[in-house]
């Protein structure tokens, strides 16, 4: 007999089927024992009945402890108050790996333990639910692009420039050339393919060596950077609206049953529709003034400031056009007010913070030069970027989608370390 999976157990009701995984959970009254058997694809219970069983498969049922991999024979039953409408009147078992004293038990554990158990924590249900929303957001973000005409570009992550501060680079030796530094964005090389395909977009892992042992910083995480020719600050803004709608629909027309796992509030996500509120940087430090914040106009807003101007709000809020010497040199020169730059953070509502950093590119020569000068960058490294502006120069924008914060803010997370399989913090790089 070949395996069955969980996932297909509705259309054998009344088959004979051989079932493999791990046991969630198993209690015996003694004359009958349910053993609910996880697969990867879903859950099942298997029910085993003393007087209709073999002694040996009775007694196998010793070692059916919570995690311990296993074989499972027995007929599919409907059965209406199963989650999944079917049930297995087990006939067979076979013990395949024994649980060994599983570390993690249903019991209340401490997040440092979990996290060093990281490898078996996984196993989970609300880890489960939470991989596959995150799978379903990886996934909704290439549907989304390619939808609207995107092309992916894949950009280095050993690179030899500084792509947003100089405080935050992981260093390696890199042959005779040096130093190169792990890629904190793919921007810059996005801007380039921008020039070759007109929209690009990159994905991958970027790293950070933030000091901040926050609920919102990792040291390595994923971003998708949408890069676009001809597209202007105005409209970068509409672009990442209708992106974050349509991740946010996905997951909710896919993953409801996951949501569901996670106990989120999904009503907080059905309202989530373009337009999202605007608000100028200028007007954001008034607001908080006068509501008591201590924030001067120049300084990038904190976390607790960010709560401020989200809260009472559904959707998110865009904040646009902040002063020059709290973002990154890249960033174009408001031409109405050349303190600022034309640049935009998406604050998730519900508290969830910054989860799109964007801009409109600084395209003029010169006006980029005296930026890197001024942060004092190493002009050596930019001269190819510069060559952008040398060679038919164009109006181009883009941004960052930071993938963990927008799974933790869809999944209704405390904190992100959940949202990736092996997160790697200041003070984490095992398991
Ligand atoms: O605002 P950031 O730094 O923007 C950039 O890197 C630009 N180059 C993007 C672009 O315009 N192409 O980062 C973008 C997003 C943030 O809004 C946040 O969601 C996420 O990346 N992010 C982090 N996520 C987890 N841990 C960290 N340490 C993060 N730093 C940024
Ligand atoms: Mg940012």
């Amino acid at each position: 007999m070949s395996y069955t999976t969980v996932d297909e157990l509705p259309s054998k009701v009344g088959e004979e089927v051989r079932l493999r995984g791990w046991v969630r959970r198993f209690r015996s009254s003694g004359k009958i024992s349910f053993l609910v058997l996880r697969d990867g694809t879903g859950e099942v219970q298997c029910v085993f009945v003393k007087n209709e069983v073999s002694e040996e498969t009775w007694e196998g049922l010793a070692g059916a402890e919570h995690e311990a991999s296993v074989v499972v024979e027995g007929q599919v039953r409907a059965d209406e108050r199963a989650p999944s409408g079917v049930e297995l009147t087990a006939t067979g078992f076979g013990l395949l790996g024994p649980a060994g004293d599983f570390p993690i038990q249903p019991k209340e554990h401490g997040v440092d333990f979990l996290l060093e158990k990281r490898h078996l924590w996984l196993r989970s249900a609300r880890q489960i639910a939470i991989m596959q929303i995150r799978d379903e957001i990886m996934r909704a973000i290439q549907d989304f692009l390619h939808h609207e005409g995107f092309t992916r570009v894949d950009t280095p992550i050993l690179t030899g420039a500084i792509g947003e501060s100089a405080g935050t680079l992981f260093e390696t030796e890199y042959f005779d050339l040096g130093t190169a530094y792990l890629a904190q964005t793919g921007q810059l090389y996005v801007e380039a393919a921008a020039a070759a395909l007109g929209k690009v977009y990159c994905f991958g892992p970027t790293f950070r060596a933030e000091k901040s042992k926050t609920r919102r910083h990792l040291t390595e995480f994923w971003m998708v950077e949408p890069e676009a020719a001809w597209l202007d600050s105005d409209a970068n803004m509409e672009l990442q609206e209708r992106f974050v709608t349509w991740i946010i629909k996905r997951v909710l027309f896919n993953k409801r049953e996951q949501l569901d796992v996670l106990e989120r509030d999904v009503s907080k996500l059905e309202a989530i529709e373009p337009p999202f509120d605007r608000m100028s940087y200028s007007e954001a430090v008034e607001l908080l003034t006068a509501n008591g914040s201590d924030v001067e106009w120049g300084s990038d807003l904190g976390a607790t400031d960010e709560a401020r101007l989200v809260e009472g709000r559904e959707k998110p809020l865009f904040v646009y056009d902040y002063p020059k010497g709290a973002k990154a040199f890249y960033m174009k020169e408001n031409p109405e007010d050349p303190r600022t730059v034309k640049c935009n953070d998406m604050l998730a509502p519900e508290g969830y913070g910054e989860v799109i950093g964007g801009s409109q590119r600084e395209d003029d020569y010169d006006r980029l030069l005296e930026r890197i000068r001024e942060e004092g960058l190493p002009e050596s490294s930019y001269d190819w970027y510069l060559d952008l502006r040398r060679h038919g120069t164009f109006t181009h924008s883009g941004f960052g989608l930071g993938v963990e914060r927008t799974v933790t803010w869809i999944c209704g997370l405390d904190h992100l370390r959940e949202t990736i399989a092996f997160p790697r913090m200041m003070t984490r790089i095992t398991p």
